[in-house]
């Protein structure tokens, strides 16, 4: 479900005419719509409500706006977090420590303890080193760490090289093989407590079968450490994909014409949250544990759309360029995973003329692509595109390459657009620099 839609032609979010908010604020700009977002973490909450005791940890380095995660806040969810930072944003928006874990192959003493004093559920601890570093950190503050090891369960989950975790060839988590051990190990060390097993197979997967095949690996351990180590929760992590292709017209159907890598016509499914708890609810119940889910880009992924301007047309023998005001420093999923988005007319042309072009930002790179050889509307210098599905993995990765400064964030709900993250200055952009 989202809530971008054309009305007489134009494109709204929820009830808010993106056109007019463009001339507004003006492009590029990231926006979001509540309901969607809202909606994503109701219809998942729901879908695996079987389970009963439950946590959904949103993983906010999906989108860490401080107005989303007040919502997500607001709504019960948790958090997974990644860093100090993020921590630090979760308590600014309103979240709760004792709701969040603490994922990542490199969190440093500082804010190992900062967490601990914060009172994080549980630290996601991805190497034996690290184990001995939570013990030592928690040991001078006279405290006690609560963990979880991550577990690799060695699952092949089709998506793109960079974003699969689950492999053993992949850095993250403990192997099978090693991880009963490092719970050994755990519980000899006098200021942890254990609290969980975790595991996360990689991120856009769009098939249920190998999350269940992670819960079925890891079954026989989790049994093992329960009964040993009193273990609390399981966490299955995240991963669930969204349809990127046909994104606007996605609406709800299990599946839709879209277009595979190469612009071919191809009926898109859609992994619903339905399907997903259908496969792992019955081996997840039956372990008797506190169940976590750190889904990050199905909550905010198509509940988010970056706006930008046709800047410039140009043609040489053999491409149509189209220039627009963002850059691959505002959203870098094109050019690092050659990551799809719609892109859709903030105006719908009168014409229903098509034709092939590459759509292209300012920065100067190659790479600085939105859209390749895609058959698009006919666009004109000043006419505004939503680049869509771009809620999550967007403006958190964004960078002021090339001196761009960083966009604004607009939150809409209802009938209502607010500004909650002010477009950079130049000024900002050079904050905190000196001159020797
Ligand atoms: N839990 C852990 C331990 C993770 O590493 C991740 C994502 C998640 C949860 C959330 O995964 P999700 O539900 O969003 O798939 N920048 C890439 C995605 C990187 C994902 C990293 N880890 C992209 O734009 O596709």
């Amino acid at each position: 479900m989202h809530s971008f839609r054309y009305v007489d032609g134009s494109l709204k979010c929820e009830g808010v005419d993106l056109n007019t908010l463009a001339s507004e604020v003006g492009t590029p700009a990231y926006v979001y719509s509540s309901e969607t977002i809202r909606s994503n973490y109701r219809r998942l909450d729901l879908a695996l409500s079987p389970l009963g005791d439950r946590m959904i940890c949103y993983a906010m380095k999906a989108n860490g706006n401080l107005s989303v995660l007040n919502l997500l806040a607001k709504e019960g969810a948790g958090f997974d977090i990644v860093s100090g930072g993020e921590l630090f944003k979760v308590l600014k928006a309103g979240g709760r420590a004792d709701r969040c874990t603490f994922a990542g192959v490199g969190k440093t003493a500082g804010e190992i303890d900062y967490a601990l004093r914060q009172g994080i559920y549980s630290f996601n601890v991805e190497s034996e080193e690290e184990l001995e570093m939570i013990n030592a950190v928690a040991a001078k503050a006279g405290l006690i760490a609560p963990i979880a090891v991550r577990v690799n369960p060695d699952v092949d989950a089709p998506t793109h090289k960079y974003i699969s975790t689950g492999k053993s060839k992949n850095k993250f988590g403990i192997g099978l093989d090693r991880a009963a051990a490092v719970y050994e190990r755990a519980a000899s060390l006098p200021h942890l407590k254990i609290r969980g097993l975790q595991t996360h197979i990689g991120s856009q997967i769009l098939k249920a079968p190998p999350f269940a095949e992670a819960v079925g690996k890891l079954t026989p351990l989790v049994l093992e450490l329960k009964a040993k180590h009193g273990l609390e929760f399981f966490s299955i992590g995240g991963g669930v994909g969204i349809v990127y292709h046909g994104a606007l017209s996605s609406g709800d159907s299990a599946w839709w014409k879209g277009s595979d890598e190469n612009g071919v016509e191809t009926k898109v499914e859609r992994l619903a949250p339905e399907a997903y708890a259908a496969e792992v609810i019955e081996p997840l119940r039956a372990l008797g544990l506190r169940i976590l889910f750190e889904p990050g880009r199905f909550i905010v992924g198509n509940a988010g759309v970056l706006l930008t301007s046709v800047l410039y047309r140009k043609s040489t023998p053999t491409k149509n360029f189209v220039i627009v005001d963002a850059g691959m420093n505002d959203l870098i999923r094109p050019a690092l995973y050659e990551g799809y988005h719609e892109i859709e007319p903030l105006l719908q042309p009168p014409s229903e003329q098509l034709e092939k072009v590459d759509v292209v930002g300012p920065v100067c790179e190659s790479g600085d692509f939105f859209a390749q050889d895609r058959e698009m509307p006919v666009l004109a210098p000043g006419d505004r595109v939503a680049l869509m599905s771009s809620g999550a993995y967007g403006f958190v990765m964004s960078s002021t390459y090339n001196a761009r400064p960083l966009l604004p964030e607009i939150l809409v709900e209802g009938e209502t657009s607010t500004l909650v993250r002010e477009r950079q200055s130049w000024e900002d952009l050079i904050r905190g620099e000196r001159l020797p």
